[in-house]
């Protein structure tokens, strides 16, 4: 079964993915950026949350009126470091989410192994839709693990993942663990550098949105 994945390439989408490609954006503005994609990705992907339709009463008489269904449903996975500001944009749109924390570190290639060293979540009910949020969806390893995680907490809806930039080995990496899942990112590129790292990507987003730690 091919996993589901949906390429959000709105411009406006587009041009923040540009700004944060390009080496030259400073920290500050890489932030900024991250946090207005969580927000544009979000704001998209309500359009596939029920919508609940009802009538009301303009001053001139009644006319068609509708809420989005399911909205208190969502459940934010943040992972960290990198996806902070992406989640703090998301929460625009996603107002009532509850959110787990998980840190997760990948360690060395080529097996890249993971180390889940913090994981707050919360419970997760059968009519909850699980956003697992982090920036760049690699090699798959982190995310893979970051979604059994959440597993342990219950069976979803859905679970989806959210990333700015994705490569196709790391969906199917996921997909193959979590074959319902859906995968919604802003660009999918080509390649994997033997450190795991996305090119051309844009980098560390853990060290361009805080800095680097040495
Ligand atoms: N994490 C990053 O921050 N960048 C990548 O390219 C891959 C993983």
């Amino acid at each position: 079964m091919e996993p589901k994945v949906t390429v959000m390439d709105h411009p406006m989408v587009m041009e923040q993915l540009s700004l944060v490609r390009d080496k030259r954006t400073n920290q500050v503005a890489f932030r900024k950026a991250i946090y207005r994609l969580g927000r544009f990705m979000a704001y998209e992907f309500l359009r596939t949350l029920d919508v609940q339709e009802f009538t009301v009463e303009t001053p001139l008489g009644p006319a068609k009126g509708g809420r989005v269904k399911g909205n208190d449903k969502i459940v934010i996975i943040l992972v960290l470091r990198a996806a902070i500001p992406f989640v703090e944009g998301m929460y625009k749109n996603f107002p009532m989410a509850r959110t787990g924390v998980i840190s997760a570190w990948r360690g060395e290639p080529p097996d890249f192994p993971i180390e889940v060293n913090y994981a707050k979540v919360p419970q997760v009910g059968p009519d909850d839709v699980v956003v697992i949020a982090d920036p760049m969806l690699a090699t798959g390893h982190t995310l893979r693990e970051v979604a059994k995680k959440v597993a342990e907490k219950g069976r979803p809806k859905r679970m989806v993942f959210f990333s700015v930039i994705a490569t196709k080995q790391g969906i199917d990496y996921v997909s193959k663990s979590f074959p319902r899942a859906e995968f919604y990112t802003c660009a999918i590129d080509p390649d994997l550098n033997d450190h795991g790292y996305i090119v051309p990507g844009l980098g560390d987003a853990g060290d361009r949105s805080f800095g680097a730690p040495h």
